[in-house]
């Protein structure tokens, strides 16, 4: 009797461990189910349009980070607005939404340990003038324009980043989710 409950124990570990790998768990403060962290970086309409899609992900790769999920998608007005929700009062609220709204951005999940503040490091200061001069080796200053035409998002936190994977590859488009990064 007992050795049956322990090969059914067996069993059971053996397909528990075999369904991990591809049962991502959401909501696990940032953890992809791998031990991982998740981050969501986008490449903006500039960086789209301006041909970097394939020197950006190719330094994505060369550090060590895994695109778990990518989706080229058009933003509307609504979508894009929601997802600056925190920025609705600002004077240059219309154009950011003009700006992220002007062609394709590609939408990815990075998954790699300290994904986060990894990803951030790689693309640099916010303002892409700046970063040209501080962070000559950044993405943004590779791509980028300014404060606002920067080339690339990245989720400033962990728990910004769960919310805006949440927003784009869950099918929630709500101002709630988005309403509490700071980020450009
Ligand atoms: C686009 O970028 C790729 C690689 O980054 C480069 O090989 C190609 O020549 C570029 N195409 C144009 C039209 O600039």
């Amino acid at each position: 009797m007992s050795g049956f409950s322990d090969q059914l124990l067996f069993l059971l570990l053996l397909v528990s461990v075999s369904l991990s790998p591809p049962v991502r768990c959401l909501g696990n403060g940032g953890n992809g189910g791998n031990g991982k962290e998740r981050t969501l970086a986008m490449i903006k309409p500039d960086g789209v349009s301006g041909n970097y899609t394939e020197e950006i992900k190719r330094i994505i790769v060369e550090a060590s980070f895994d695109i778990a999920k990518e989706m080229l998608t058009q933003l509307d007005k609504e979508t894009a607005s929601a997802f600056y929700d925190e920025h609705s009062s600002r004077s240059f609220f219309p154009d950011l939404v003009t700006y992220m709204t002007s062609g394709p951005v590609l939408v990815m999940i990075l998954e790699k340990t300290n994904a986060v503040s990894d990803w951030r490091g790689l693309i640099g200061p916010t303002d892409a003038q700046k970063a040209k001069i501080s962070h000559p080796h950044s993405i943004r200053a590779l791509c980028g324009t300014d404060l606002q035409r920067n080339c690339v998002h990245g989720s400033d936190s962990r728990s910004s980043a769960e919310r805006e994977i949440k927003f784009f590859f869950e099918d929630v488009v709500s101002g709630d989710i988005a309403s509490q990064h700071d980020e450009l």
